[in-house]
C-alpha cells in the first residue's frame, strides 16, 4: 500500500460488482482459421468486415486497459476490488492473445496488412501513455469498457446478430462478451476509488466516442477496399441497416450507451446477470 492510499475515499467496499458475479479468466482457444477465410457473419461481407475491424482494435486496446488499471493496483486496499483487478487483467490478457491470433490469421488468409490496420491506434494509445496523466488514461479505459459492456449485452441477448454467425466465431465473440460483462465495473470502480471525477469521466467519454468511431471506420474502409467492396453502395446500404437498423446488430444499444452520461451512473445499474447465467448454461464449443 502506497502513502497515497490515505487520500482514497473509503466505503464499505470499493467493488460494486454484484456478489454473484465472478470475474473468472477462462483460458480458451478457438479454432477459427477456416471461418476467417470467409464471410462468417451472416454471409455478409460488410458485417463481417465491421466485426473483423473491431477485432483488430482489441489486442492493442486491451494492453492499454491492463496497463491503465494495473497502474493503480497497489493503491487499492479493498480485497474484493483487488481480486477483481486480477480477474480483469487475466481476462483481458486471454482476450488479447485470442484476438492477436484472430487478427494474424485473418490478415494472412485475406491479404490484409496488420501493421497498417492497427498502426494508427497503436500510435494514438502509445502517445496517450507517454503524454496523458494516468488518471486520464484510466478514464479512457472506463469509457471503452462501457462500449464493450454495452456490446456484450447486445451480443448475449436472445435474438442477437450472433444467431447468424458461424459456430466457432460465435463461441469466441460470446466468450469475450461474457467476460466483458463480468468485469464491466472493474476499471470504473478503480477510477472511482482513486478519486476520478464525473467531469473527467464524461469529458473523456465524449472524445473517446469520436475517436473510436474514426478508428472503426478507418478499419472498415481498409478491409472493404482490400476486398474490392469499397464502392459497392448496395452493400453499404444493407450493411449500415444491418448495424444500426431496426433489427441491426446495435439496435437497443443507444439507451445503455447514453446512460453513461447520467450523473451517478454505474455499470451495474444495468443488471445483466441473467444473460451471464444463460450464456454459462449453453454448451461451450471452445477448448
Ligand atoms: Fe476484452
Ligand atoms: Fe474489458
Amino acid at each position: 500500500m502506497g502513502s497515497s492510499a490515505a487520500s482514497i475515499p473509503q466505503a464499505a467496499t470499493q467493488s460494486s460488482t454484484p456478489s454473484g458475479v465472478h470475474i473468472k479468466p477462462r483460458n480458451r482457444t478457438h479454432d477459427i482459421s477456416a471461418a476467417l477465410r470467409g464471410e462468417w457473419l451472416d454471409n455478409d461481407p460488410f458485417l463481417t468486415a465491421f466485426f473483423n475491424g473491431m477485432s483488430i482494435a482489441f489486442p492493442v486496446g486491451e494492453k492499454f486497459f491492463i496497463d491503465s488499471v494495473r497502474h493503480y493496483a497497489d493503491r487499492i486496499t479493498d480485497p474484493e476490488l483487488k481480486e477483481n483487478i486480477k480477474g480483469f487483467c487475466g481476462q483481458e490478457g486471454f482476450h488479447r492473445r485470442e484476438h492477436q491470433h484472430y487478427n494474424e490469421t485473418l490478415c494472412a488468409a485475406r491479404g490484409y496488412n496488420l501493421e497498417k490496420l492497427e498502426g494508427t491506434l497503436t500510435r494514438r494509445l502509445n502517445w496517450a501513455q507517454e503524454n496523458l496523466p494516468p488518471l486520464t488514461n484510466l478514464a479512457v479505459t472506463v469509457a471503452i469498457e462501457h462500449f464493450t459492456g454495452v456490446l456484450a449485452e447486445l451480443l448475449l441477448s436472445p435474438g442477437s446478430i450472433m444467431d447468424r454467425v458461424e459456430p466457432s466465431m460465435r463461441a469466441l465473440w460470446r466468450w469475450h462478451a461474457a467476460e466483458e460483462m463480468e468485469h464491466k465495473a472493474v476499471a470504473f470502480d478503480v477510477f472511482r476509488a482513486v478519486g476520478g471525477s464525473e467531469e473527467l469521466r464524461l469529458g473523456v467519454m465524449r472524445r473517446v466516442s469520436v475517436l473510436m468511431s474514426i478508428e472503426l471506420t478507418r478499419a472498415l474502409f481498409y478491409i472493404l477496399k482490400q476486398d474490392g467492396e469499397l464502392f459497392n453502395f448496395r452493400l453499404w446500404r444493407a450493411g449500415l441497416a444491418g448495424l444500426f437498423g431496426k433489427h441491426g446488430a446495435f439496435n437497443g444499444g443507444w439507451a445503455p450507451y447514453k446512460a453513461f452520461y447520467n450523473h451517478g451512473f454505474h455499470p451495474w445499474q444495468q443488471d445483466t446477470r441473467e444473460l451471464l447465467v444463460q450464456w454459462a448454461a449453453e454448451p461451450q464449443l471452445s477448448a
